[in-house]
Order: structure tokens, then sequence, then C-alpha cells
């Protein structure tokens, strides 16, 4: 298939998102066309280092390799702390380059190394899931967990370039996979009924990685990611909208500390307790409702929550940063492809969705 190219016009830096068959094996290159500064540090997992390092080192021969631990309970300080550390060992000086090659876990943590470290070198995302492809590399957040909440340490910091290649989703397990087309739904649910619909109907060739089918789902997510930060670098407004299902998706992942839930399936719980926030306002039809229930469905299980409180899940919701003045932003779904920001959600709503979603009393 041909590369695809998706401009991010953000305010403090403008980039491209480059979406190739084979990108990583002609990455050197692409740096040296992006004038990347010359001494180049690769921070990766050792996961994803022992199925796709050999090809990025062989890529970029003279990088320095950074291995730290991956997964959501791993995204903290003392982690970062570790990169800051492998710098510091190595010299690096402000003409380096961090190139992240991971999910999201390792592009939020490096890339806040890379905002931090010297007050700031050189940043390229090399997205390896399919959540990271189509979210977490495009618009400059990165960060950390704080044990009371999510992403609650971070700056945004906006990258030289992101470079997808698809090929390496091939050994994404289905879980993992799964856990971004959530982040997907988002997106049709937000800005998109399109790319909702092509989800339900075309999931089996998806599941499959066809190319033909994957690869414009993933530059129609990036396109609608880099339209929503080029207009809102700073989640001033219209960006609230990608926090489409985060308020209790979040909380989900605090209150079961980071280790039960996959950030993506965490999502899918979250946007079904705003469908019924929603349905139980009269802001959403009932069909529209059950057409996100159906999709979330057809992807397969997601974890149990029946063992996890409403009361439990409503405090971890006031330590979110989407809490502003005492008040909780939320994201109503008003269609498929359609939402409102509300700031009047009451307790006692919050907890009736929770529950009718099938959180504990
Ligand atoms: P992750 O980074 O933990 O990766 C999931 C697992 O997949 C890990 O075990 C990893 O080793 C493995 N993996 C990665 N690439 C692989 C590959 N090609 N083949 C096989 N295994 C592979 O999780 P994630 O779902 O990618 O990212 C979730 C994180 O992203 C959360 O912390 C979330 O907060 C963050 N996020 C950030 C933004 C943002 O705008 N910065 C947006 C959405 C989500
Ligand atoms: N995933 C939320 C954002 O990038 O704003």
């Amino acid at each position: 298939m041909d590369p695809v190219r998706i401009d991010v016009a953000t305010p403090s830096r403008a980039y491209t998102v480059t979406i190739a068959d084979g990108a990583i094996e002609r990455l050197g290159r692409t740096l040296d066309d992006l004038h990347a500064p010359e001494r180049r540090f690769i921070v990766s997992s050792p996961l994803v280092w022992r199925l796709h390092g050999p090809k990025l080192a062989h890529a970029l021969s003279s990088a320095e390799s950074i291995l730290v631990p991956d997964g959501e309970r791993f995204k903290q300080l003392p982690t970062v702390a570790r990169i800051y550390d492998a710098l510091v060992r190595a010299n690096a000086d402000r003409a380096s380059t961090i190139v992240t090659f991971g999910g999201g876990v390792i592009g939020d943590m490096a890339g806040f190394a890379a905002a931090t470290y010297l007050r700031g070198v050189a940043l390229v995302h090399v997205p390896t899931t399919l959540l990271a492809q189509v979210d977490s590399a495009i618009g400059g957040k990165v960060g950390v967990n704080h044990p009371l909440g999510k992403n609650l340490i971070g700056a945004f910091y906006q990258p030289l370039a992101v470079i997808v290649d698809p090929q390496v989703l091939g050994t994404l397990p289905r879980r993992e996979f799964r856990a971004g087309l959530y982040e997907v739904i988002k997106y049709g649910m937000t800005s998109s009924a399109a790319l909702f619909d092509r989800v339900a109907k075309e999931r089996k060739a998806i599941f499959a990685r066809v190319p033909e089918t994957l690869t414009p789902i993933i530059a129609e997510s990036c396109r609608i990611k880099a339209a929503v930060v080029a207009a809102d670098e700073r989640e001033a407004g219209l960006r609230r909208i990608l926090n489409f299902g985060h308020t209790a998706g979040h909380a989900i992942e605090a209150v079961t500390k980071y280790r039960r839930f996959r950030h993506g399936e965490a999502v899918g719980y979250g946007m079904l307790v705003v469908a019924q926030l929603a349905r139980a306002r009269g802001a959403l039809a009932e069909r529209d409702a059950q057409a996100l229930k159906d999709v979330i469905a057809s992807l397969g299980p997601l974890p149990p929550i029946a063992d996890l409180p409403a009361t439990q899940m409503l405090d971890a919701i006031k330590h979110d940063k989407k809490m502003v003045a005492g008040r909780l932003h939320v994201v109503l779904p008003t269609a498929i492809g359609a939402t409102a920001i509300v700031d009047d959600v009451t307790e006692k709503e919050m907890r009736a969705a929770l529950k009718a979603v099938g959180f504990a009393k």
C-alpha cells in the first residue's frame, strides 16, 4: 500500500504522521531527512525489543538502546528515572534524539523523559501497539500515573515525527489489539459515524490485520486526532472529546491499581457509562446506545467489574484531571459521531450509571 502522510499542525510544533509498511526499516534515513539530532537513543521494552529490536537496530545502526519495563503498573516515575540514569551514564547531550519504540506506556514515559531531560531533547515516536498508533503517539501528551490517579504527572511535548509501521502489529496479542480498537470506536463515537460503522462491519478483516482494511482505519483515526489536537493542543476545549469514556475508564484503572485492565478495556467500559448517563438524560437514542453496546460486545469479553464498588469508583473519579474547579467535565454522546461536553453531572447520576453498567453497589 502507498504510504499515508497526515500533518499535525499544533501551535508548538508542526509534524507529520507517516503510515507505511516497512517504515521501520527506513527509519535511519527518515531521521536524517528530519535532521533529528545525531545521537539517537531508542527507548523500548524487553518484549518489544526481542520481537522487533533487530530490525530497528539494523536501521539505526549507531543508536543506543535503553530497555525499561512496560505495562500500566510500570508507568511511574521510578521507571522514568531509569531512563534518566541511562541517559546521564551515556553522557547524552542536547544533540540527542529519543526514539520511543513500544506501546503507549513506553511512548508516554520516554516522551516525558525527552520533555524533561536537559529541559527537552528531540523526540520521535515509533508506536508498536494499535492503541499507540491510533492515539497515544499523536498530540504530545506524555507522562506517568500517580497511585491516586492516572496520568497525573506529565507535560505536553510534541514529537518531531510519528512513524507508524502497521507490520509490527503482526505480533500484537489479540487482547492488546482489541484494546486499541476501543480507542478507534471512541473516534467513531465522537467524530465519525462512518468509522464506527466500518469497525462494526469489517471486524473480521480488522482482526485478521488485512492491510487494505486496517491501514485506512489507522489513518482515519490519526486524521481525527490530528485535527482535534491542531485545533486545541492543550485541551482548553475541543480536545476534551478525546477523553470520551475516560472518566470512568481512568477510575477503573486506578481502583484496580493498574493491574487488571488494559487502558483500552477500561475505556470500553467508560464509553458504556457515558452512554448510560446520556440515555438517562434522554440525550442519546436507545438505538445508538445499543449500537455502541453491540460493537463493544462484538470485539470479545471485557474483564469483569461486578466486584468493583461504585463508591470506590466515585472516589477515584474525584481525583481525575477532568475535575475543573470542583466540577467534573463529562463528554456525553448525543448520537454516533456527535458529543456534548457537560459539567453538571451529579454524583447521583454517575452512581446510577455505574450501577446500570454493572459495578457493585
Ligand atoms: P502498553 O504500552 O502497556 O503495551 C501493551 C503490551 O503490548 C505491552 O506488554 C507491550 O510490551 C506489548 N507490545 C507492544 N508492542 C507490541 C508488539 N508489536 N507485539 C507484541 N507485543 C507488543 O499499552 P498500550 O495499550 O499501547 O498503551 C496504553 C497507554 O497509553 C496507557 O498508559 C494510556 O494512558 C496511554 N495513552 C496515552 C495517550 C496520549 O495521548 N499520550 C492516549 C491514549 C492512551
Ligand atoms: N487521549 C487523549 C488525548 O490525547 O487528548
